[in-house]
C-alpha cells in the first residue's frame, strides 16, 4: 500500500528491494536454506495447529475454478501486506511470532447477544469448504489462491443482529510486543489496530468468506491466521488479517486505510478498471508469480455476484 504525504517511517522508494529483485531472490532462495526453513516452520504449523484435521475442507464447485493459475504457496505466503509487522512485502519471518493460540473473537455492537469465543469452537460450528478465489490488490498485482473457510453470512446468523445494525465491522489485534510496526513511535500515525468494515447487505451476499485456511492447510500467519475476510470484488485492503473482534454498527465503519488517506482509499473500493487511482492506472494487473500484466475486470470478474448490491448507488464513490 502506498500513501502520498511521507512519514518520518516510510522508506524513500530507492530503498525498498524491486519487487522482481525479491522474487528473483526468492527463487534462488529456494534451492537454498530461506524456502527450506519456510516449509519447515510451515510443516511444524500444520502439525501443531489444532485445528490441522480440519484441512483440506471439500471445495464448492460453484468456486473450484478461478480461470486462472493457482499462485504458488510459496510467492503468496512469502510476498504479503501485513503493516502490523513492517511495510514491506516480506513479513513473514516476523509474522511467526504472533500467537494464534488461545484466540478469540468477540462478537457484539447491535446483535441479540454479544458474546465471545474461541476459534475452534467457531470452527466447530461453522461449514468448511474451498474455494479458489481471485484477489486484486489496490497496488495492480494479482493472485489467486484456495482459500478454505466458511461464508460470512453464516457466521452473520451465528451472530444474530438486530434490525438497527446496518454495518459489519472487523478488527484487528493490538499487540506491539509482537508486531513491530504497532510498537509506540515506529508507525505512530498509524491508527491501529487495523479496521475495516462492509454493510449488512454486503456480508449476506454468497462470496464474503471468512478464511481460516488456505492451499488444504490451516491458513499461514503471513496470510492472516487464524481468521482473516476475503472480498474478492474489492481491493485487497478490505480483506482484514488477524481478525479479533467483529461489531454489528448502524455506523459505517472508517477503515484503516480511509482513516489514513480516505481521499485514496474509500469504504467501498470495489474493484474498477475505469476509475484511476489518483496515483495509478487500475486498468490491468500484474499476476504474481508470473510476467503476466492482464486487464483487470469490473469487479474482479464477480459482476454477476455482486453488482445487485450497488444498484441506484452511483452518486457513492464505489470505485476507490
Ligand atoms: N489486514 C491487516 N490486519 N493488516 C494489513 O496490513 N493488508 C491488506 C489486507 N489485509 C492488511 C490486511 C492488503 S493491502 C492486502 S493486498 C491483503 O491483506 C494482502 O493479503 P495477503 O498478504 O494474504 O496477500
Amino acid at each position: 500500500m502506498n500513501i502520498l504525504r511521507r512519514r518520518g517511517w516510510e522508506l524513500p522508494e530507492r530503498l525498498v528491494t524491486p519487487e522482481h529483485v525479491f522474487l528473483n531472490r526468492r527463487a534462488f532462495l529456494a534451492a537454498g536454506t530461506g524456502i527450506a526453513a519456510l516449509a519447515v516452520a510451515g510443516r511444524a504449523r500444520a502439525e501443531t495447529d489444532p485445528s490441522a484435521s480440519l484441512y483440506p475442507a471439500s471445495v464448492n464447485p460453484a468456486f473450484k475454478d478461478a480461470g486462472r493459475d493457482v499462485t504458488p504457496f510459496e510467492i503468496n505466503s512469502t510476498y504479503n501486506n501485513y503493516y502490523e509487522f513492517n511495510t514491506s512485502k516480506r513479513i513473514y519471518e516476523q509474522a511467526e511470532a504472533l500467537p494464534i493460540r488461545p484466540w478469540s473473537v468477540v462478537i457484539d455492537g447491535e446483535v441479540e447477544k454479544p458474546v465471545t469465543i474461541a476459534i475452534d469452537d467457531l470452527l466447530k460450528r461453522m461449514t468448511l469448504e474451498e474455494r479458489v478465489y481471485r484477489h486484486r490488490c489496490v497496488e495492480a498485482w494479482s493472485m489467486v489462491v484456495p482459500w478454505t473457510g466458511f461464508a460470512l453470512s453464516e457466521f452473520v446468523s451465528l451472530a444474530k443482529p438486530l434490525a438497527s445494525a446496518k454495518f459489519v465491522r472487523f478488527e484487528t489485534f493490538n499487540l506491539p510486543d509482537v508486531a513491530a510496526g504497532q510498537k509506540p513511535g515506529l508507525f505512530s500515525s498509524m491508527p491501529w489496530p487495523y479496521v475495516e468494515g462492509v454493510t449488512i447487505a454486503e456480508a449476506g451476499n454468497e462470496l464474503p468468506f471468512m478464511v481460516t485456511g488456505a492451499y488444504g492447510k490451516p491458513l499461514p500467519k503471513s496470510m492472516g491466521a487464524p481468521l482473516r475476510l476475503h472480498l474478492p470484488w474489492k481491493y485487497g485492503f478490505k480483506s482484514i488479517k488477524g481478525i479479533v473482534r467483529v461489531s454489528f454498527t448502524s455506523e459505517r465503519p472508517i477503515g484503516f486505510w480511509e482513516q489514513l488517506q480516505a481521499s485514496e482509499y474509500g469504504f467501498w473500493a470495489n474493484v474498477n478498471p475505469e476509475v484511476a487511482h489518483p496515483r495509478w492506472s487500475q486498468a490491468s494487473e500484474r499476476v504474481l508469480g508470473t510476467d503476466e500484466q492482464i486487464p483487470t475486470q469490473l469487479f474482479n470478474g464477480y459482476g454477476e455476484y455482486v453488482a445487485a448490491l450497488y444498484a441506484g448507488m452511483e452518486k457513492e464513490p464505489l470505485y476507490m
